[in-house]
């Protein structure tokens, strides 16, 4: 399947964009030259994520998690969790969700 998350043109150099998926969010943003899209999902108990200062920060009880590869950095997350990031492609003008192709 495939699902358009946002345009290119909207995503910010840096910080993240708020895209609706299939009701709920993901983030999407730039790091090391790719674009990536992750669900606006703690893995504490599920809290909404802020991206600021090069990290996504939990809303709820601060936890959060590297940019970079959605590690969790500090909180009450656990040591070992990571964010879920989509499978994603490029295609023309747009960032589209991908599965099973
Ligand atoms: S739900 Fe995110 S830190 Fe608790």
């Amino acid at each position: 399947m495939k699902h358009e998350i946002c345009k290119i043109a909207d995503i910010p150099e840096t910080g993240s964009l708020i895209a609706p998926f299939f009701g709920r969010e993901v983030h999407v943003f730039r790091s090391g030259g790719r674009i990536r899209a992750v669900a606006n999902t703690c893995m504490h108990f599920g809290g909404p994520l802020d991206c600021k200062e090069g990290k996504f920060v939990c809303q709820w009880h601060g936890a959060s998690f590297a940019m970079a590869n959605g590690e969790r950095l500090d909180g009450p997350a656990p040591a070992s969790s990571r964010l879920m990031f989509l499978s994603t492609r490029v295609e023309g003008d747009a960032l589209n969700y991908v599965w099973g192709e």
